[in-house]
């Protein structure tokens, strides 16, 4: 049986991970800048999140949600502590596509509305309304398609007035990521996300933050939106929650009220996947990783400010993006082969930097002086690699 072929890979397996790195088959150690796609919260392998897994794995893996799972309510106790939003309420599922699915139906549960903003350049996932308020009509199947869709330009707070002063009575939801991370790291300012609190509350229509990438300490914040100071209706994560476990959810503000059956899913709550999400609250909270984030990604930020030869570096904490020029085109293929260092990058010309919350400065250093060298290289248009992946 031949696996179905969706994704174009690097021919590298990777067999073993620890902390920021990880190492192929044949023993080659990379510096992980990368996280795995964003995912890498604490570092892989992180040996309490290891424990507390084994330990839960030889007491129970998986009930269903018809009986008490009382660490469902750990974790949300953790969740509320860690995100400072003690009052919000929690739903478990298993991927920031159906937590961006759930978020939005429960919008619609709660104003009965069905219109969907959202923005240009978003990335929400691949179920059936994640994808069509997705700004990627490549991924849209026809059958996602539909007009409930709305898609207005991203950080322009004059096409949001307008559009809710002539529609706003039947706007469901607004959803928006804090930091684009498909997209290409693209930050929404303050002012708009200030601005779409106000206009959700003017019309009764419900703010989703799509945290799934941008979430969970990434920034330094714990929702990168929170350096807007304002707070959303709904919150989605997954990535980073579960530090390469799966698992999502989303918290949900107190005005919003729960119903028997309006939600659910078989597998989200599993005993496993909470001793798994714990864990990593607790990591992140014991080892200070938002601080850590903040302070190695103001770092690195700094640092590739300096580099010329890198245009229109944005971000926040350790999720930093920046355009290369066509002369630095091979820079990203040349950091993985030459140097054994993963980065992450966006369509067209952008890389993008998603490592562990954990980084330490001397990993981060490491990255930077590969980064130096190879660009000296290619602005110098010596030959390029024989062997390309
Ligand atoms: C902002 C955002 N939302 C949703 C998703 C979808 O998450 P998943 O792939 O877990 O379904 C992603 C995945 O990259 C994402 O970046």
């Amino acid at each position: 049986m031949k696996l179905f072929d969706v994704y174009p890979i690097n021919d590298i397996n990777i067999v073993k991970a620890k902390g920021s790195y990880v190492w192929d088959d044949k023993g080659n150690e990379y510096v992980d800048m990368y996280g795995g796609h964003a995912v890498i919260s604490i570092g892989h392998t992180h040996p309490y999140w290891v424990k507390r897994i084994e330990e839960q794995l030889e007491q129970i893996a998986f009930y269903s949600n018809s009986i008490k799972i009382p660490i469902q309510q750990k974790l949300a106790d953790k969740l509320g502590e860690v995100s400072g939003k003690k009052d919000y309420q929690l739903f478990l599922c298993n991927s920031g596509a159906e937590a961006n699915e759930n978020a939005l139906k429960l919008a619609s549960f709660y104003n009965g509305r069905k219109k969907i903003i959202s923005f240009s350049k978003a990335f929400h996932g691949r179920t059936s309304l994640a994808v069509a308020v997705t700004d990627n009509p490549s991924i849209v199947a026809p059958v996602n398609e539909t007009e409930n869709a709305i898609f207005l330009p991203f950080n322009d707070k004059g096409a949001l007035q307008n559009y809710f002063e002539k529609n706003g009575d039947t706007v469901c939801a607004v959803i928006i990521e804090g930091i684009q991370g498909v997209g290409g790291i693209n930050v929404a300012s303050e002012s708009f996300l200030q601005l779409i609190r106000k206009l959700c509350n003017e019309y009764n229509a419900v703010f989703i933050a799509d945290s799934v990438q941008c979430g969970y300490g990434r920034t330094g914040k714990f929702y990168s939106h929170d350096y807007a100071g304002v707070d959303a209706d709904i919150y989605t994560m997954a990535k980073g929650m579960g530090n390469g476990f799966p698992v999502a959810g989303i918290s949900i503000a107190p005005h919003i009220h729960s119903k028997y059956f309006m939600l659910g899913t078989t597998f989200g709550g599993n005993h496993l996947a909470c001793a798994a999400a714990l864990a990593v609250l607790e990591v992140i909270e014991k080892e200070n990783l938002m601080s850590n984030a903040k302070e190695v990604g103001d770092y690195l930020f700094s640092e590739i400010e300096r580099i010329s030869e890198l245009k229109n570096l944005r971000g926040k904490g350790l999720m930093i993006g920046f355009d290369v020029t066509p002369e630095l085109k091979d820079l990203k293929k040349n950091l993985l082969i030459k140097h054994h260092i993963f980065t992450g990058e966006a369509k067209p010309n952008v890389i993008r930097l998603l490592p562990s919350l954990a980084l330490t400065k001397a990993d981060a250093d490491k990255f930077l002086s590969a980064l130096r060298e190879e660009i000296s290289i290619l602005v110098k248009g010596l030959p390029a690699l024989e062997k390309v992946i």
